[in-house]
């Protein structure tokens, strides 16, 4: 995605190599624009801890968010602990055992199907002033990619609404529904009219709505204002309280991967072998795929093929022994040399947060950047006892 940030005047010489650099002056640009939107709509924004989960930065989100989404335990807990403020839980798949220690977390738990709800009714209610969900699938589609669509025909995640009577949520105050993925307002519009539509006979037996996350509030030009009227027009004629959780949108444009080019050579193209993984270190570049940008580099498309007369194309890997752990191919002005350092946009969240050691490799440390003072605090960096420790 590329978009507004700063990295252009980030000085990577100081930093260790792999890092994540995070951008204190876009996060908090991202979460004032939120802030506002929340004030101005009346609705309440939270953050999706599986999106992001840096608690260096916790004290700054939870001066403009009104607190954390988890979707599991530990999540849970982090928000909780770390972050503070309102704490809502949807976990999937629930663990009879974890329940009671989820409970002292969560403030909000949103059950997957009306027989975890059943099942866990007695136990849950035994816990007073804590208010219970459901999470509905209202069968409406805008995501493209299977893989991030929650409400595709055989989705695991919710209740279908049409197989909903309202009488179904006694004991319940609320219905969760997300359906984006890294959307625009025209999106979101749609899916409120299909939550209306296919939802609007369950609003008469609850208090509130989640509508989720995958909206890119903070992306430049987007129409905040639309967004905040639109909210404050569903919100007064349902009587509903609305609650939004996006994650992207948090750290959107706010964060980046600094890696240092290790290796290059050629095998009919050029290419590089870069000390930051795809597989370990941003592994919805394989998932989904998809290919991050690199400062002062075109991307080139996925299927892009080797050009033995072009040497500015050159394609960049991860140093493991996977095959496929390729970043991305891109086209430079002049083609990085060994020892270089390369910035890779847009990889803060879904990144630190999924990152694993798969061949022992390091995990990126962690910096938060200043950039209107160009203050740098390296504040996490990882060892051999990181991969050690979960092995036995
Ligand atoms: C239930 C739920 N809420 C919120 C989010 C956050 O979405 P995003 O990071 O795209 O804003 C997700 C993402 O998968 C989700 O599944």
């Amino acid at each position: 995605m590329v978009g507004n940030h700063n990295f252009v005047r980030l000085d990577t010489s100081h930093l260790p190599s792999p890092c994540h650099v995070i951008d204190l002056v876009r996060l908090e640009d991202n979460l004032k624009l939120l802030k506002r939107v929340a004030d101005e709509s009346g609705a309440e924004v939270l953050l999706a801890l599986k999106a992001f989960s840096c608690f260096a930065v916790a004290e700054l989100i939870s001066k403009y968010l009104a607190g954390t989404a988890a979707s599991g335990l530990y999540e849970a807990r982090l928000g909780k602990t770390r972050f503070g403020g309102q704490m809502h839980a949807y976990v999937p798949g629930l663990r009879d055992e974890d329940v009671d220690e989820l409970l002292t977390h969560a403030d909000h738990l949103i059950l997957n199907s009306l027989g975890q709800w059943h099942r866990f009714r007695g136990r849950l209610e035994a816990r007073p002033g804590k208010s219970f969900g459901l999470r509905v699938n209202p069968g409406h589609n805008e995501v493209e990619n299977p893989l991030y669509d929650p409400c595709a025909p055989w989705s695991r995640l919710g209740a279908p609404a049409s197989g909903l009577k309202a009488e179904d949520l006694e004991g319940l105050s609320g219905i969760h529904i997300h359906m984006l993925c890294d959307h625009d307002y025209d999106a979101f519009d749609r899916m409120l009219d299909a939550v209306e539509t296919n939802c609007g006979h369950l609003f008469g037996s609850i208090d509130w709505i989640n509508l989720g996350g995958g909206l890119l509030v903070t992306e430049d030009n987007f129409p905040a204002n639309k967004l905040i009227c639109r909210l404050q027009e569903f919100r007064s004629r349902t009587g509903l309280h609305v609650i939004l959780e996006p994650g992207t949108a948090v750290a959107l444009h706010a964060g980046a991967l600094v890696s240092e080019v290790l290796d290059r050579s050629t095998n009919v193209g050029a290419f590089a072998i870069m000390d930051t993984s795809a597989t370990c270190h941003m592994p919805d570049v394989i998932e989904a795929p998809f290919t991050p940008d690199v400062l002062g580099a075109q991307t080139l498309p996925r299927e892009t093929e080797p050009r033995p007369d072009i040497p500015d194309i050159v394609r960049l890997g991860g140093p493991t022994c996977l095959a496929g752990d390729i970043i991305g191919t891109y086209r430079f002005k002049n083609p990085p040399k060994v020892g270089d350092r390369l910035v890779f946009l847009d990889l803060a969240y879904y990144t630190m947060v999924k990152a694993t050691t798969f061949n022992g490799t390091h995990l990126p440390a962690l910096a938060l950047w200043d950039s209107a003072t160009d203050t740098l605090d390296v504040v996490r960096t990882f060892s051999y006892k990181d991969f050690e420790s979960r092995l036995s």
